[in-house]
């Protein structure tokens, strides 16, 4: 019997192919960088199913390239912005992803970032290695503290959670959160007040966004936005670049409209080197790394391999969308 074909968009933790390996005939993208479009939609051809990226875009060229063996995309991340979802049920094509497995390596990133703003690492570390450190300064570097002061979720589902447990629990801190619906073990036991964005902005002291990408959410953070902050405000942002207005980000940071912002997503990715965040000071960005652990990586290719080998299965996905 000929077994399905399993496109892979990239090189991934090897016990995604292990697992797969026996019952499909892979076909995985070589190299580093991600398939180009024209080779995204020859490699799908006569595929059953796609083990795809958050940079590949899967929508309806890609669909018909693939053709009508398709039964499953497994997308590698929990966020699923990258696929036309409706398209695909419409074909009646499962889509899954990997929730749960990076919640807290994502929560981590966050609050490392949280902390190396309201601290100004990246200028401490600068003077170090420029030679600008010259002694001990009583009225250097200085930036913000945590304890006791107001953190504000945008979204609080696993991740967003995660990041109230440490903050809240480590730092005392005060707790607001949007969410689609009030959370009552959250209000319980970390004292949160689910409040309306504008609220939350107003009071928060750090704010950490924990939306999904969505026509809804896409600027949800712009020029009006920073208005209503602080300006001794953070903002940490490890959920989706384009949640964020990147120009009203750029000049509240520029005017000290507020204190700083830590990003490990941004528009687009990779942020060509001459940004102009990246000339500020206070703006920190790393490469969307949140979920960049052994552990966790490793639990993402499982969780996507076991979406893949279900679909082909015609079984309903362990972690469908
Ligand atoms: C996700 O899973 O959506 C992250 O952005 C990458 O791990």
């Amino acid at each position: 019997m000929t077994k399905p074909i399993v496109y892979i968009a990239r090189q991934l933790p090897a016990i995604a192919t292990q697992l797969l390996e026996g019952h499909a005939e892979l076909r995985q993208h070589a190299g580093e960088l991600p398939p180009t479009r024209q080779e995204l939609l020859e490699g799908v051809k006569g595929c059953a199913g796609i083990l795809s990226l958050l940079s590949d875009r899967i929508d309806a060229e890609v669909l018909d390239a693939a053709g009508p063996n398709l039964k499953v995309i497994s997308n590698f991340a929990v966020g699923y912005n990258n696929i036309e979802i409706a398209e695909a049920r419409n074909r009646q094509i499962a889509v899954g992803n990997t929730p749960d497995v990076l919640t807290d390596a994502t929560a981590d990133i966050a609050i490392a970032l949280l902390l190396s703003v309201a601290r100004r690492l990246k200028e401490g570390e600068r003077a170090v290695r420029s030679g600008e450190w010259t002694t001990w300064e009583p009225l250097g570097w200085m930036g913000l503290e945590l304890q006791g002061k107001t953190l504000g979720i945008v979204g609080m589902g696993r991740i967003g959670e995660a990041v109230a447990r440490r903050m809240v629990g480590g730092w005392g801190m005060q707790l607001r959160y949007t969410a689609r619906t009030t959370k009552p073990l959250v209000d319980a036991q970390l004292g949160g007040r689910h409040v309306p964005l504008a609220e939350l902005l107003a009071d928060s002291d750090f704010v950490s966004l924990h939306v999904p990408l969505s026509t809804e959410t896409r600027h949800l953070i712009g020029a009006a936005e920073f208005e209503l902050m602080k300006p001794t405000a953070v903002l940490v942002n490890t959920a989706r670049g384009e949640i964020v207005d990147q120009e009203a980000l750029e000049g509240a940071l520029r005017t000290r409209r507020i204190f700083g912002a830590g990003l490990d997503v941004c528009t687009p990715e990779p942020l060509p080197t001459s940004d102009p965040l990246l000339k500020l000071d206070n703006c920190l960005v790393v490469p969307h790394i949140g979920s960049a652990t052994l552990a966790a990586r490793d639990a993402m290719a499982e969780r996507a391999a076991r979406n893949l080998l279900a679909g082909l299965a015609g079984s309903p996905l362990p972690f469908a969308v």
